[in-house]
């Protein structure tokens, strides 16, 4: 969401006249984007700032935008004496005007409310892409798990149209973009359009010519609809490719996670998907240590992985976030046996990894080629899978499709040989 959200602030700022240039020392501003989900991506910001210092001697102006500014604006103004404007995530559109109307000498801005525009109506088209591009179709979150920011810094859920998002994938797509990951923090509980969900929005996405994948993340167990199951049955242009976040395996762990399932409903609705089409992709997230999960808990979710068996999953050790109620919780977990547990859980879900890697050797499918290889002569892409895939090509064929045979595998990548349509 945030590789979006500068994309979106990037563009805004192109149409008022500015030019984009990934070298700081050449900047006349210099846009540092936030996370605030857990403690350590908070932290980046003042790193990065700390890099920024010679830049702002020469001159440059330094905006910080995303969730850290919405969390801890005035406290991050006061921290650091660089930053010349702090917006918050729902402000973007106001970007360029206030870039405009900055003057060192009345001092510095912090703009983080929630205004009753969406900034959706005011950013403008996208007129470059990617290959493979983003697109926000809804955003915020009412979930409120225990131990998360995102509904207090992202807000209430706000959904898109489809009319407005149909629009932004079809520049998307005149500007370049084959396959387009649709974004929400609640992605599964889209309801732009009365009546329909995000099984109908896909379909209608894949309507559009020139487009030729559709992904999307990140989704709420106990919000999926067996419309959008069955999407991944009917639609071709859609991914074979889930990403489930569970948390953990423990139903007493989720039940104070204030997540609205049990281990047994997301098992179900894993069951639901590989019915749907037999060879998904499912990975997930997963917190370890979360305040009273005992060692019995955590075994849980590990037999849980085992039963599931994941293509690939992101892991976090519990990170106590300010103002969330799990981080006023009894029972917070010691750090060395959060480290262990994550450790252990790491190495499970890297072997199933390795294992599915292996898995899809001798395979033939098609690869997006989105980024020069670390060698000359090889690009990265990604498999229908969403694996990082090798493949022997020239340059030219950058932002193609191609037709590969997977020739090898390890647990983080694949290597393949383009093969004839
Ligand atoms: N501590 C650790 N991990 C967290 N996540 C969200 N909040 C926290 C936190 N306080 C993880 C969840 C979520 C992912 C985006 O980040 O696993 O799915
Ligand atoms: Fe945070 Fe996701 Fe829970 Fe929403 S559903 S509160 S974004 S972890």
């Amino acid at each position: 969401m945030n590789v979006y959200d500068s994309v979106r602030m990037r563009d805004a700022l192109i149409v008022h006249g500015f030019k984009e240039t990934t070298k700081p020392g050449q900047a006349d501003v210099i846009l540092v984007n936030t996370c605030h989900i857990r403690e350590k991506a908070s932290e980046k910001l003042f790193s990065e700032l700390g890099r920024l210092a010679q830049e702002k001697k020469k001159g440059a102006l330094i905006v910080v935008a995303g969730c850290v500014v919405q969390a801890d604006g005035v406290e991050i103004l006061r921290r650091s004496k660089l930053i010349d404007i702090a917006i918050g995530p729902q402000n973007y559109h106001q970007l360029p005007e206030l870039i405009e109307k900055y003057n060192r000498k009345q001092g510095r801005i912090i703009k983080a409310d929630f205004p009753v525009e969406s900034k959706f109506d005011f950013l403008p088209l996208p007129k470059q892409s990617t290959a493979a591009a983003f697109l926000a179709v809804q955003e915020g979150c009412d979930h409120f798990c225990s131990y998360c920011v995102v509904p207090y810094t992202r807000g209430c859920e706000y959904s898109r149209s489809s009319k407005d998002i149909i629009a932004e994938a079809k520049a998307l797509v005149k500007a370049g973009a084959k396959e387009i990951m649709l974004l929400g923090q609640n992605v599964n509980g889209w309801h732009g359009d009365r009546g329909k969900d995000l099984g109908d929005l896909i379909r209608e996405i894949a309507k559009i010519l020139g487009l030729k994948r559709i992904r999307y993340t990140t989704s709420y167990p106990s919000e999926m609809t067996q419309n959008l199951i069955n999407a991944h049955k009917d639609t071709a242009k859609l991914m074979p490719y889930i990403h489930l976040p569970i948390q953990s395996g423990s139903d007493k762990v989720l039940k104070d996670m204030n997540r609205q399932y049990t281990v047994k409903q997301y098992e179900k609705i894993v069951a639901a998907f590989r019915k749907a089409r037999p060879d998904i992709a499912i990975s997930s997230d997963f917190i370890v240590g979360f305040p009273g999960e005992t060692e019995k808990d955590f075994e849980e979710t590990l037999k849980l992985v085992k039963r599931v068996g994941y293509a690939s999953s992101y892991s976090f050790k519990f990170s106590a976030r300010p103002g969330t109620p799990a981080s006023l919780m009894k029972n917070q977990i010691p750090e060395e046996i959060k480290t262990k547990r994550l450790m252990k859980l790491q190495a499970l879900l890297l072997k199933q990894q390795k294992e599915f890697n292996q898995k899809t050797i001798g395979k033939v499918f098609d690869v997006l080629l989105t980024e020069r290889g670390k060698v000359r002569g090889q690009l990265l892409g990604y498999s229908p899978y969403m694996q990082g895939t090798i493949v022997k090509a020239p340059t030219k064929m950058l932002g193609e499709i191609v037709r590969v045979k997977v020739t090898g595998a390890s647990a983080t990548s694949l290597t393949a040989e383009v093969v004839k349509k």
